[in-house]
């Protein structure tokens, strides 16, 4: 990797209060980015009901955590080298039917999550929407969470109460925010401050802005022909804002490495 003195894995969680906001459009893409700024990068899509980043991608999965959890794979089986030069973990890859053993589930995913420490610079975790128990197992085991917003009134109330419930029980919880579906930048941040006017005020906390996905049929497009926008068009104003998100991440995790980030959170959070 690019950078000498950084042998540190950070993993993100990448969550939303609902559904369908660009979580999983944001991971592949953003890991995309981080690989060409030179990190090693794994991405666990966590979904285990809707994963979808293999589809996203156009990638076969070969094995999956359940396929750990069931005895019949091991952790190197479930590990895929996508066309994009990180590293696919697939949670499951169809809706399970069996009376679910959560907490062999959460073992299988604990045992990948170590094997990709040692290898990673980055992991980052897709989630599923809302507050369930999956979302806050890679909250739990990340450096920090990354909220997706979007502008509707109803996701802001949504995101609220995502974040109500994971700040209750820690109140120091490091989030950022990924803005999507904004016009511009201007919009992007227009929508976080109408979010942090809430948070601040109910919770005491603001959420620091990571970047915004510009709404753009190309993204749209992305999905349908199973080909992230960064790779299909390097020089997009897409492409720059996601890789701006990259870069911030990368400065967030070289922050954590000589200074927690819960440190600089609790310092910068209003009184
Ligand atoms: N910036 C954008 N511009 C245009 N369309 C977008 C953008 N971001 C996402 N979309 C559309 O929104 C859809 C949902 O995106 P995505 O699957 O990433 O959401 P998600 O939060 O992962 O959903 P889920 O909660 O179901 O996992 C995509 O299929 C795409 O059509
Ligand atoms: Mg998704």
């Amino acid at each position: 990797m690019n950078n000498p003195n950084y042998n540190q894995c950070f993993i993100v969680a990448i969550a939303s209060g609902k559904g369908g906001v660009g979580k999983s459009i944001a991971t592949v893409n953003t890991a995309e980015m981080l690989v060409r700024l030179g990190y090693k990068v794994a991405v666990v899509d966590a979904d285990l009901g809707l994963s979808n980043c293999a589809a996203l991608l156009n990638e076969s999965v070969p094995a999956t955590v359940m396929d750990i959890k069931k005895g019949r794979s091991e952790v190197e089986d479930v590990m895929l080298k996508t066309q994009g030069d990180f590293t696919l973990v697939t949670g499951a890859d169809e809706p399970e039917s069996d009376v679910l053993d959560w907490s062999e589930l959460y073992a299988s995913l604990d045992k990948v999550l170590r094997k990709l420490r040692e290898e990673y610079d980055f992991i980052l975790i897709d989630t599923p929407a809302g507050a369930s128990d999956l979302s806050f197992w890679a909250l739990d085991r990340a450096d920090m969470g990354i909220l997706v917003v979007v502008g509707e009134p109803t996701a802001i109330s949504d995101v609220y109460r995502f974040c109500k419930f994971v700040l209750d029980v820690d109140p120091t919880y490091p989030f950022a925010a990924i803005v999507n579906f904004a016009e511009n930048e201007e919009e992007a941040q227009n929508v976080l401050e109408r979010f942090n006017t809430i948070v601040r005020h109910f919770m005491n906390r603001e959420f620091s802005y990571l970047g915004f996905i510009p709404l753009d049929d190309l993204v749209r497009n992305s999905v349908a022909d199973q080909f992230p926008v960064v790779r299909a068009h390097p020089e997009h104003q897409v492409t720059k804002e996601l890789q701006y998100i990259a870069s911030a991440l990368v400065g967030l995790s070289k922050k954590n490495e000589t200074n927690p980030i819960r440190d600089s959170i609790e310092a910068d959070s209003p009184k």
